[in-house]
């Protein structure tokens, strides 16, 4: 897709993988709804000299109602919506058996219930403007999960599966999707996560936003049904479909809690 002029919804725009996309978006000439919690962050994004094509929108998106309102009032500001970036996440560690079911669900809520609620917003504004590219930032542990970090990769997972669904269902109304999978990123990713435990991903220095962001403008532009950022993370997944005892025998010596 052309990215000029198109509107786009990104999620989790405050900080991280999200705050670097925004900047490659507005960059692009497109007209971008910023949405997260903080709204200083994003008001300052926004603020920017040169950024008139930005529409902060602070929003708590595991509120489920705010989602029709973030598509709404991206409406009224630019008429249309093109691109949905589903972004923001939170992640849990800890050992999955006694995860608090609190906890799993908020992280249910966010990364599978909030996604899935901006969906369908957007459907009806994308089929009467003749289609519209649902984007969402998965992880390479949504393919293929890790110990310590269950109730994450189950959100993710979830998502894959119900993406998988709706493009088939939306092919006839030029609703189409792609699933970014990015690996370990150095972000506030894993001191923004809940549960107590950090695993070894905080021992992987990982790729910049940076270059996330990178690879999510060629998913926007080439529209891929899958992409990845790096070729080890192509490989990782990989691993874990063709021999999944030998990467459980390796997380079982590599990942330990500490
Ligand atoms: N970092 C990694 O290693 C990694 C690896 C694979 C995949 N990913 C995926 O990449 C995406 C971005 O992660 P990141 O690394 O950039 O994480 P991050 O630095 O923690 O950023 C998360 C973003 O989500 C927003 N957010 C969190 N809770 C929210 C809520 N309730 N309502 C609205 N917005 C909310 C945050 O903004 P506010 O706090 O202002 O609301 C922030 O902008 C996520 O989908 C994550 O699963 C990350």
């Amino acid at each position: 897709m052309d990215l000029q002029n198109k509107t786009v919804i990104l999620t989790g725009a405050s900080q991280g993988i999200g705050r670097a996309a925004a900047y490659k978006f507005i960059e692009a000439g497109c007209n971008v709804a910023l949405v997260a919690r903080s709204q200083s962050l994003i008001k300052q994004l926004a603020a920017d000299p040169g950024r008139a094509k930005t529409l902060p929108l602070p929003a708590d998106l595991s509120d489920l109602g705010v989602c029709d309102r973030v598509v709404k009032e991206t409406l009224d500001r630019f008429g249309q919506v093109d691109i949905l970036v589903n972004n923001a996440a939170v992640g849990i560690y800890g050992p999955s058996h006694t995860a608090l079911l609190t906890e799993v669900r908020k992280v249910m809520q966010l990364n599978f219930f909030s996604p899935l609620a901006l969906t369908r917003a957007c459907i009806p504004p994308m089929k009467a403007n003749g289609g519209g590219l649902i984007i969402n930032i998965s992880s390479i542990i949504g393919q293929r999960a890790t110990p310590w970090a269950g109730g994450y990769c189950a959100s993710k997972a979830a998502l894959e599966h119900l993406v998988e669904s709706m493009r088939v269902e939306l092919t006839p109304d030029n609703i189409r999707f792609s699933t970014l999978y990015p690996g370990v990123t150095q972000t506030g990713f894993t001191r923004n996560a809940l549960g107590k435990t950090k695993t070894a991903q905080g021992r992987v220095s990982g790729v910049s936003a940076k270059r996330v962001a990178a690879k999510l403008m060629y998913v926007a532009q080439k529209e891929p049904r899958d992409a990845y950022v790096t070729l080890l993370d192509r490989l990782f997944v990989m691993g874990g479909h063709l021999l999944p005892s030998v990467v459980d025998w390796a997380f079982q010596r590599y990942f330990q809690p500490h």
